[in-house]
């Protein structure tokens, strides 16, 4: 039952219309989208989600949207306290705590799609890598390598690190904290994938990939926009964008994997380099 459905009848049909459709419960935690012009129907949307999901702690409800460096939302209490929590997917298990870095639930699909790609035996790095859950979740799932990570927040790496102890993938993943700007050029040898989960911001790291990459590599490679782009603007962008930097991109696969705006979307890419330039 959603929220609306269980406010039905008891608040009026115009309160009913502004309240969210959708949450998102991380772990025993749940994030929900509240403006101030509902609050006052705080205690029966609590009420609402406590009913159908006697596990969760805490709710929050976003003040603030999603940003800087670190990517991270503003939140603030409705119910509980505590904002740490540990969160499964696909059999992994992920400590965080959403008001101090990112972690979305909702890329679980993609992170599983990503590690069925996985040959065994791959180098791997992912920038922007969070709390780990692509990384931990390509060790587990496929049989790379080595995984390397590399993150800016220090809380997020904090949790990366226990994250790595937690599913005991240590032998494979490994942690970098820094800018990917300065850790990646440091960093030895090619890789067979790299991940760029920063859709706001990945064409200006484009830069780093040209002497980490060799023909045949892939590039995951994350941004926005309208849909209207889809078909012929977003893919030539981003070829451009590659052949600017040294490196001629085959788009294998343009995919939506989540919405940012209404007739925006993230979309995946997943390109090959069939050359170097
Ligand atoms: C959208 S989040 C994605 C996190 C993770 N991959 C996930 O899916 O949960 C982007 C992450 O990149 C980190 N970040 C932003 N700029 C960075 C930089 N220049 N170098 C390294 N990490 C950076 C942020 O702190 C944030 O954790």
């Amino acid at each position: 039952m959603s929220i609306k459905e269980a406010l039905k009848g008891k608040v009026s049909e115009e309160d009913l219309k502004k309240v969210t459709r959708s949450f998102e419960i991380i772990g025993d935690v749940v994030l929900i989208n509240l403006p101030d012009e509902v609050l006052h129907l705080k205690d029966l949307i609590v009420q609402a989600i406590l009913s159908k999901h006697k596990h969760v702690k805490t709710i929050l409800r976003k003040v603030g949207e999603v940003e800087g460096v670190y990517r991270v939302a503003r939140y603030e209490p409705i119910y509980g306290k505590k904002t740490e929590t540990v969160v499964k997917e696909h059999g992994c298990r992920f400590m965080v705590d959403p008001t101090k870095v990112y972690y979305s639930i909702k890329l679980s699909g993609e992170r599983e799609r990503i590690a069925k790609l996985v040959k065994p035996g791959e180098r791997i790095l992912v920038m922007f890598a969070g709390v780990g859950p692509y990384a931990i979740v390509i060790a587990k799932l496929a049989k790379p390598k080595e995984v390397i990570g590399v993150e800016i927040n220090p809380k997020a790496v904090e949790y990366f690190r226990r994250n790595v102890e937690l599913n005991k993938v240590r032998d494979i993943v490994k942690v970098y904290e820094g800018d990917v700007r300065d850790v990646v050029p440091k960093l030895e040898g090619k890789f067979d994938r790299i991940l760029m989960p920063a859709p706001y911001s990945a064409e200006d790291f484009v830069y780093l990939l040209r002497d980490k990459v060799k023909i045949g590599s892939y590039i995951h490679y994350y941004t926005f926009a309208g849909e209207e782009e889809e078909d012929e603007v977003l893919p030539k962008r981003v070829k451009d964008l590659f052949r600017k930097h040294g490196m001629i991109a085959e788009i294998e696969k343009i995919k939506a994997c989540g919405s940012f705006a209404p007739r925006v979307y993230r979309y995946v890419l997943d390109l090959r380099i069939s050359d170097l330039i």
